[in-house]
C-alpha cells in the first residue's frame, strides 16, 4: 500500500519572511503522516527550509536539477549540491522549463538520472498542450515524454515520481475531470508496467489547478496517486485541505 504524495510546486515565489509563516503554518496543520508531503522550493531558500523542517515529516524539493555533475555551468545546481541540503526530490521537465527553457525531452531524462544518481527522486512532469488534446494527440504526447525518461534510467525507474500535468490546466483553474486524468494516468501506468515489474512502486501525482475543492475526487481515482499542486500551495489552508483529502483518499 503506498502513501499519497502531495507536492508543492512555489515556482519562483517566497521571500524569507513570506516562507517561514506558510512553513510554520503547514507544521502546526499538518498532524501525523498518512500521506507524504513536499515543498518544492526556488534554490535560495533551501538552506532556509532545511532548518524549518528538521525533524519534521514536510519533505523537501527543488524545482529543477542540472543534467551536469559539476564544471563550467554557470547558473546550474547539481543534484549533489541539492542532496547537501536535505532534499529528497527535484521536479524535472515542468511544462514552464520545456517552454521558456528549450527543454527537450532527452534533457529532462538526464535531468531525471543526475537525480537519481544521487538518491533524489526525480519528478518528472509530462504533459499536453490545448492543441494536443484537441488533436487527439493527448497519448501520443505523454508517452513519448515518459519514454525518453524510461529509456535512459533502465531499472532504476521504478524509483521515479510521474507528474501528468494537462498544460492547459496549469494556473488557469481549468482542472481536468477526473476521468479525463484517471485516463491518462492509465495510460501512463500501463506504460511504466511494460518497463518494469514493480510499477506500482511509481506515483503518478495530477497537476493543474488541483485545489481544496478538487482535490478529494481527483485523488479517488485508481491511478492518481497524489497531486502537484502550484498556486494553492502558497496558501496554508488551501495546501492543508489538499493534504487532509490525500490523507482520506483511498489506498492503492
Ligand atoms: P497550478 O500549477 O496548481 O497552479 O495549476 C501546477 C504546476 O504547475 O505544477
Amino acid at each position: 500500500m503506498k502513501k499519497k504524495l502531495i507536492a508543492g510546486n512555489w515556482k519562483m515565489n517566497g521571500s524569507l519572511a513570506a516562507n517561514e509563516s506558510l512553513v510554520r503554518a503547514l507544521l502546526a496543520g499538518m498532524g501525523g503522516a498518512g500521506c507524504t508531503v513536499a515543498v518544492c522550493v526556488p534554490a535560495p531558500y533551501l538552506v532556509q527550509l532545511q532548518a524549518l523542517c528538521a525533524g519534521s515529516a514536510l519533505e523537501l524539493g527543488a524545482q529543477d536539477v542540472s543534467q551536469h555533475e559539476q564544471g563550467a555551468f554557470t547558473g546550474e545546481v547539481s543534484a549533489a549540491m541539492l542532496k547537501e541540503f536535505g532534499v529528497r526530490y527535484a521536479i524535472v521537465g515542468h511544462s514552464e522549463r520545456r517552454q521558456y527553457n528549450g527543454e527537450s525531452d532527452a534533457l529532462v531524462a538526464e535531468k531525471a538520472k543526475a537525480a537519481l544518481a544521487h538518491g533524489v527522486t526525480p519528478i518528472v512532469c509530462v504533459g499536453e498542450t490545448l492543441a494536443q488534446r484537441e488533436a487527439g494527440k493527448t497519448e501520443e504526447v505523454v508517452k513519448r515524454q515518459l519514454a525518453a525518461v524510461i529509456h535512459s534510467n533502465g531499472h532504476c525507474i521504478s524509483e521515479i515520481v510521474v507528474a501528468y500535468e494537462p498544460i492547459w490546466a496549469i494556473g488557469t483553474g481549468k482542472t481536468a475531470t477526473p476521468e479525463q486524468a484517471q485516463q491518462v494516468h492509465a495510460v501512463l501506468r500501463a506504460q511504466l508496467k511494460a518497463a518494469t515489474a514493480h510499477s506500482q512502486r511509481v506515483a503518478i501525482l495530477y497537476g493543474g489547478s488541483m485545489n481544496s475543492a478538487n482535490a478529494a475526487s481527483l485523488l479517488a481515482q485508481a491511478d492518481i496517486d497524489g497531486g502537484l499542486v502550484g498556486g494553492a500551495a502558497l496558501k496554508a489552508p488551501d495546501f492543508l485541505q489538499i493534504i487532509a483529502a490525500a490523507r482520506q483518499a483511498p489506498a492503492a
